[in-house]
This record gives C-alpha cells, structure tokens and sequence, in this order.
C-alpha cells in the first residue's frame, strides 16, 4: 500500500527541511534516538546545510526521504564508519505518526539498503533500541539480524542502550 509513497534523496538546499525533520523526531521519540532534542535545537543552521549538502550525492553520506502526496512524512540518515568503507551505518530513521503502517518505512529502509548496495558496501549496520518493537520488526522484517545485546551509545551507560543490527548484502565480485 505504497500509493503516492516515493522516496528520494535530500537536495543540497533542503538544511532547514532536514532540520524540520530531525527536530520532529526527536520531539515524537525521544527514545529511539541517543541525540536530545535540546541538542539537536542548538546546532547552527550551517550544521544542517553541510548535512543536506553532504548527504544529497555521494556514496559515503545520504539523507533520504519519503513523501506522501508531495509531503515529507519521513527521513533516514547513512554515513561510513571512519576506517571502515565496506559499511554503511543507518540512524535518524523516522516515519510521522500518520505516515506508519503505509509502506513508507519500508521505502526508506529500501532507499538506504540500495545506496549502501550501489556503494559497494558488503553490510548496513544500525542501532535500535531494546523495546522498539515496530522498529525491530521491520529491521528483522527487511533482513537485519541482531549482532549482539544492547550496548550503550553515549559514554554513559546509565542514559541508554541500543542493540546492534546488520544487514550483509552481497559481496563484491573478487577475482
Ligand atoms: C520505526 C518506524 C520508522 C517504522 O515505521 P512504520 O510505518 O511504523 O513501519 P511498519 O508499518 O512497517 O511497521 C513495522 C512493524 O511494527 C509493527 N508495529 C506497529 N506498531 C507496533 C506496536 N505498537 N507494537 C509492536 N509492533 C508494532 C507492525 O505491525 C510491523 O510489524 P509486521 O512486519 O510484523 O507487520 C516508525 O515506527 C517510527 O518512525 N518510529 C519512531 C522512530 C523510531 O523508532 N525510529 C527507529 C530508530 S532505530
């Protein structure tokens, strides 16, 4: 039930969407990410231009969205590990409450796994809370296993924990 659902990938002039976006987020789930909304709210406007620009065409960066009769209802972040261009890790997954259960996760989640894919990438990894049950689901849904238990993300354990999740996509062909 993907009608009038697609995906694209941010445009370099769309920083204030993006931030638009994120903010949302936060403000909807806290808990599904380890950055605050008060964090958030205090990066500078140049913060979200590099991020939009960087994200909008390369094949280490990408911030994709989704829209919904030309809305965006929607928002995934990717980047490379530094030290590690063979993966591409996912994080700022978001869908707006009255986007979920329409398909539009799963186009985004598609958007990002094709990226990575079409980088070279050999795994997509992210990080998802314990009890996030709808994001666990489509994760395991898609094909991510669990890496391992929960770890925590911020350097103080006692804030919280996510669990580790990788997709391995097809190898490069080697000779
Ligand atoms: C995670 C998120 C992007 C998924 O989008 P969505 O539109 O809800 O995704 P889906 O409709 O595909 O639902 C995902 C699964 O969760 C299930 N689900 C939905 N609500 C649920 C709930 N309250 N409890 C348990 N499972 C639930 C759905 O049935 C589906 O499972 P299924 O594959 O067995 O049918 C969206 O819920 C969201 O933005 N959540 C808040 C932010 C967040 O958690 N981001 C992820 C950070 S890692």
């Amino acid at each position: 039930m993907t009608d009038g659902i697609h995906g694209r990938r941010i445009r370099p002039d769309e920083g204030p969407l993006l931030r638009r976006l994120r903010l949302a987020a936060l403000a909807d789930s806290p808990a599904a990410f380890w950055q605050t909304l008060g964090a958030a709210r205090t990066l500078p406007a140049a913060d979200w231009a590099r991020r939009a620009e960087g994200g909008a065409d390369s094949p280490a960066d990408l911030v994709a969205l989704v829209e919904r009769a030309g809305e965006a209802v929607g928002m995934v972040q990717g980047f490379t590990p530094t030290g590690r261009p063979w993966l591409r890790e996912l994080g700022a997954m978001w869908v707006t409450p009255a986007a979920r259960g329409t398909g539009a996760a799963d186009v985004l989640l598609a958007a990002a796994v094709t990226w990575a894919a079409q980088a070279g990438a050999e795994a997509v990894k992210l990080w998802v809370a314990p009890a996030n049950r709808p994001a666990r689901r489509l994760y395991t849904r898609t094909g991510f296993v669990v890496l391992g238990g929960p770890r925590p993300i911020t350097d103080d354990p006692s804030v919280k924990t996510f669990v580790p999740m990788l997709l391995p996509l097809h190898p490069p062909q080697r000779r």
